[in-house]
């Protein structure tokens, strides 16, 4: 249907009538502008933890003006990549200035996405009516990782193919059709040129289409349900406060208010950003590692293969599932399908059929390798994060007004999570694993057992409006 075309006063300026003549003629722009920016009315409460989901925006628009630079000169070819690599830090101008660009942004990302997810936790933004923000949040989280995980071996260093050897090979552990998928993967027995062009062409375009429909689909079901905030309280809802044009008294308009505001957390982070890029872009072999300056060499294991910080919790779980640690999982399992059997209240065929599944599974368990159960437990160690919305049963969404002791649990979380990520980067070592076992009990504990204790412990009342300082 034709769009009605806006009249304008004679006498209005020059730029007035541009915009009016481009308004005419595209207004799905002008309505995107004023649904998503002008007219979107967000809480007036935000606070720091609020930032981080522009500047994760940023950080993919760093990546993919950087990527396309790096594109230019780097060569998907296992004979030319490294020295290609190098040829962009020392010939190419300012492709060092790029290249650690590049670099630098890949922690960056997650940095900014980890904090981001932990605000996320922290006021209950997953809950309803966000569940599905969230969702595509934990997507966007597992496209990342596996955008970074190609991306490491296309410089062709020493650690970028010992890594992808023993995540690849990981996928072989998978019951029956293990080793072909591991195949298919590679391209090849081991990994070789085969992997390389099908991950440059995964990172370069394939995953990036993905990663950024992702994010629009994230934006646009959040700007649909509309923001959360750190009370926790819906200033959209039916019976929030409105004025007479039925704008959220609670809110203020995203621009020019949060525009501002992002502006300066941007100004911040960039302050950072560039003192990594310029003063320690390797940031003591975390972002780059320094076995990965030596090239690819399929005859000389290095003495010691970590995965980039930003996976190493992960990777950790993944480690700490030795055989012995298999026998604490299937006491778990049989604890669990035990109170499910005896305690609770669900009808005798669903308590039948969970006693069926639990012994089948500690069959399982008991005859396929824990190599391959800790593949399932580091998988699955992202996965529950897209449960989240439904395990978490507090009657009140933020940590503000959960019983006090709740923060401490996020707080033994938060650290649990450090120290895991520290296990990953380190030797294995029978301590580590030790602390590593329990630190993967911890994690999934947290997560398996928050229908029971989110709903412990004495909430405080929830005010009816926003608490909100100017300042
Ligand atoms: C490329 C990565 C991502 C980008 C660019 C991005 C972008 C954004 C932006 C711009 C916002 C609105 C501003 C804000 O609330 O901070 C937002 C909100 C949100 N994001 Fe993300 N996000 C990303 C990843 C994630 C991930 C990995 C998760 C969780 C697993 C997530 C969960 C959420 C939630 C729950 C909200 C609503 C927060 C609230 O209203 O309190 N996002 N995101």
């Amino acid at each position: 249907m034709a769009h009605e075309f806006k009249q304008i006063d004679p006498n209005a300026t020059s730029g007035a009538k541009v915009m009016n003549w481009f308004e005419n003629r595209f207004p799905t722009a002008f309505d995107a502008y004023r649904v998503h920016m002008s007219e979107y009315y967000a809480p007036k409460n935000f606070n720091f933890w609020y930032i981080f989901g522009s500047l994760a925006l940023l950080v993919l628009v760093i990546q993919i003006v950087t990527g396309i630079f790096l594109v230019m000169h780097y060569k998907p070819d296992a004979d030319k990549a490294f020295a290609s690599v190098e040829y962009i830090m020392r010939d190419v101008p300012w492709g060092w200035l790029i290249r650690y660009m590049h670099s630098t942004g890949a922690s960056a990302f997650f940095i900014v996405v980890y904090l981001h997810m932990f605000r996320g936790l922290l006021y209950g933004s997953y809950r309803k009516p966000r569940e599905l923000v969230w969702i595509f949040g934990c997507a966007i989280f597992l496209v990342l990782m596996a955008e970074a995980f190609m991306g490491y071996l296309l410089p062709w260093g020493q650690m970028s193919y010992w890594g992808a050897q023993v995540i690849v090979n990981l996928f072989s552990a998978i019951p029956f059709v293990g080793p072909d998928l591991a195949l298919l993967i590679r391209g090849d027995y081991v990994v070789g040129d085969a992997t390389l062009n099908r991950f440059f062409s995964f990172h370069v375009i394939a995953v990036p289409l993905v990663l950024l429909g992702l994010v629009v689909a994230h934006l646009l079901a959040l700007h649909d349900v509309g923001s959360n905030n750190p009370d926790g309280i819906e200033i959209k809802g039916p019976d929030a406060p409105k004025d007479a044009k039925g704008h959220p008294l609670d809110g203020v308009p995203f621009h020019p208010y949060y525009t501002v505001h992002d502006i300066f957390g941007v100004t911040v982070f960039l302050f950072l950003f560039s003192a990594v890029v310029f003063f320690v872009p390797e940031f003591g072999g975390y972002f780059l590692e320094y076995n990965n300056f030596i090239p690819a060499d399929p005859l000389k294991t290095p003495n010691h293969i970590a995965p980039v910080w930003y996976f190493t919790p992960f990777y950790s779980m993944l480690r700490a599932i030795t055989s012995e640690m298999m026998y604490v999982l299937i006491a778990c399992v049989v604890l669990g399908a035990g109170y499910g059997i005896l305690k609770s209240r669900l009808p005798a065929a669903v308590k039948g059929a969970v006693g069926v599944i639990a012994l089948g599974v500690i069959a399982m368990m008991l005859s396929i390798d824990a190599k391959f159960w800790g593949v399932l437990v580091m998988g699955g160690a992202v996965i529950i994060l897209f449960a989240l919305p439904w395990l978490d049963c507090s009657p009140v969404k933020s940590i503000r007004y959960r019983p006090s002791w709740h923060k401490y649990v996020y707080a033994v979380f938060v650290v649990n999570f450090v120290i895991l990520a520290y296990l990953g980067v380190q030797p294995p070592s029978p301590v580590g694993e030790k602390v590593s076992q329990v630190g993967t009990l911890f994690y999934f504990g947290f997560f398996l057992l928050m229908p029971w204790w989110s709903r412990k412990g004495e909430t405080k009342a929830v005010p009816e409006r926003v608490t909100f300082k100017p300042h």
